[in-house]
């Protein structure tokens, strides 16, 4: 059985040229013009791209006492829906626990996706098991990055220390860390007196992580990778601070990556203040919305290249959820929507308003990630072998962004009445047509696990735990997949 995508553009990261696809099982077997196959997709006026890759969701995640509500089906239901065919997750051990032992709890998990899949894993403690474990979780789980939290202390966080070592073993496995880049310490210090002098509502989230809580946590990481001798992917890059950062460490000539979220490139701090408790509260996610500025920057960022990756992290509550936190800000659970949203949001303010060619969204929304996590070209990219996880693009569909019609399973949408133009005509999944003129005929249980290879091993060996000082064992409490 073979599908042919006829009469389209190929738009790629570098190409844009008329010419048919022909896919046989799931991949691309031929590209040329006047191809036949048993079943034609019409691609007339339309952009046949790499399918979206979002690198940076958490899908049923324990987290802050409950768990995001969208899960693998429901997220990747989602994804489908707006162009993106891959999404990585992340999982997270709790202290003490198996880093083989979380991915097999995250594996019961993600059977129900719709979508490929990978996992990053998360550096939540640090020991001895946690250094062996992440050989087995490179070499023999298809898992090359680890991502260290500077944030959400007592939780999540990891101290210096525990940063240098581990991105010491990432250096010599050939692993890439990545970082949740805001001071912890100084956010629990503002909260802690915000709450004190009576601001609990979810403006003063905001009002608790300022841009240098950020700024400066990406300069730090950024020289503990260096010393370290390891590449460093920055997590939602939000705002000026933390992109200066990045693009003098670039200039430097360090391997360094940032990854603004949609959310922050087109909804700004505005959200937050004048705003009724639950609108704000929606919208509380860690880094907090931004002021223009920063979002100027963010968008420049793009166009320069010093920003090479547009996510969603998409964690998303239930109002009900959100309303935990009422009488105290500290409590609302952190993390907002996107994943359906991210292509055509970024295609509407990016592509549209002339700030980013066909081109530079393709490599934005699905190559760079794909080459900088290790999975070129079998994703992010239209060329013969590579997985057919194509989005045929009608850059005249359009429609009003609204939660009444979205696949994700919460109650709200952060970008509610928004009004987008160039949407997905098909979405194809390893060959197999998911969305289909803009109705979901995709297949719970079809995406499969899309193990990573690792890079070059840049760092000197250091095969021994006695190698590396043995950092303090610090005590943490309230961690995920207890539920706390
Ligand atoms: O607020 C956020 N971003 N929630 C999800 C977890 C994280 O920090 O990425
Ligand atoms: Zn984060
Ligand atoms: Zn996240
Ligand atoms: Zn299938």
């Amino acid at each position: 059985m073979s599908t042919v995508i006829k009469g389209g553009t190929i738009v790629t990261a570098d190409l844009t040229y008329k010419a048919d696809v022909k896919i046989e099982g799931e991949r691309i077997a031929e590209i040329g013009p006047d191809l036949s196959g048993d079943t034609v997709l019409d691609a007339a006026e339309c952009f046949v791209m790499p399918g979206g890759i979002d690198p940076h969701v958490h899908l049923e995640m324990p987290f802050m006492g409950t768990y995001s509500s969208d899960d693998f089906e429901s997220g990747t239901r989602a994804a489908l829906s707006g162009g993106t065919t891959m999404v990585v997750d992340f999982c997270l051990p709790s202290p003490g626990q198996s880093l083989i032992e979380a991915l097999s709890m995250w594996d019961n998990k993600s059977g129900r996706a719709h979508c490929d899949y990978s996992y990053h894993m998360a550096i939540t403690w640090w020991g001895e098991q946690v250094f062996d474990e992440m050989e087995t979780v490179v070499k023999e789980k298809g898992i090359n990055t680890f991502k260290h939290f500077m944030a959400y202390k007592g939780a999540l966080m990891v101290q210096d220390d525990e940063m240098y070592a581990s991105f010491q073993r990432c250096a010599e496995l050939g692993a890439m860390p990545m970082v949740h880049a805001e001071n912890g310490d100084v956010v629990a210090d503002l909260s802690a007196k915000l709450l004190a002098a009576g601001n609990n509502g979810p403006e003063a989230h905001a009002y608790s992580r300022p841009p240098q809580v950020e700024g400066e946590a990406t300069n730090r990481a950024i020289m503990i990778a260096d010393m370290a001798g390891v590449p460093l992917y920055v997590v939602h890059t939000s705002c000026e601070d933390s992109h200066e950062a990045i693009r003098r460490a670039r200039q430097q000539g360090k391997r360094v990556y940032g990854e603004p979220l949609i959310q922050h490139l087109t909804l700004d701090e505005s959200e937050y203040f004048d705003k009724d408790w639950d609108h704000a509260a929606r919208r509380v996610m860690s880094p907090p919305f931004r002021n223009k500025a920063h979002q100027d920057s963010l968008w420049a960022g793009l166009q320069a290249g010093s920003l090479q990756v547009v996510a969603t992290d998409h964690c998303a509550f239930t109002t009900d959820q959100k309303r935990t936190g009422m009488g105290d800000f500290t409590k609302i659970p952190n993390g907002t929507g996107g994943l359906e949203d991210r292509m055509p949001m970024l295609w509407t303010y990016g592509v549209a308003t002339g700030r980013l060619t066909m081109n530079e969204f393709v490599a934005v929304t699905s190559t760079n990630i794909a080459k900088i996590l290790n999975v070129y070209p079998k994703k992010g990219a239209i060329l013969v072998g590579a997985d057919a996880d194509i989005v045929v693009w009608d850059p005249e569909k359009e429609k009003t962004i609204s939660a009444k019609t979205q696949q994700s399973a919460i109650d709200y949408n952060v970008f509610e009445g928004k009004k987008v133009k160039g949407l997905p005509r098909f979405t194809l999944s390893r060959g197999k047509v998911a969305v289909s003129d803009g109705d979901m005929v995709s297949e719970e249980g079809h995406g499969k696990f899309v193990a990573r290879e690792p890079f070059q091993a840049v760092g000197k060996a250091l095969s021994t735990w006695k190698e590396l000082t043995a950092p303090r064992k610090v005590e943490r409490t309230g961690i995920p997949a207890s539920g706390v």
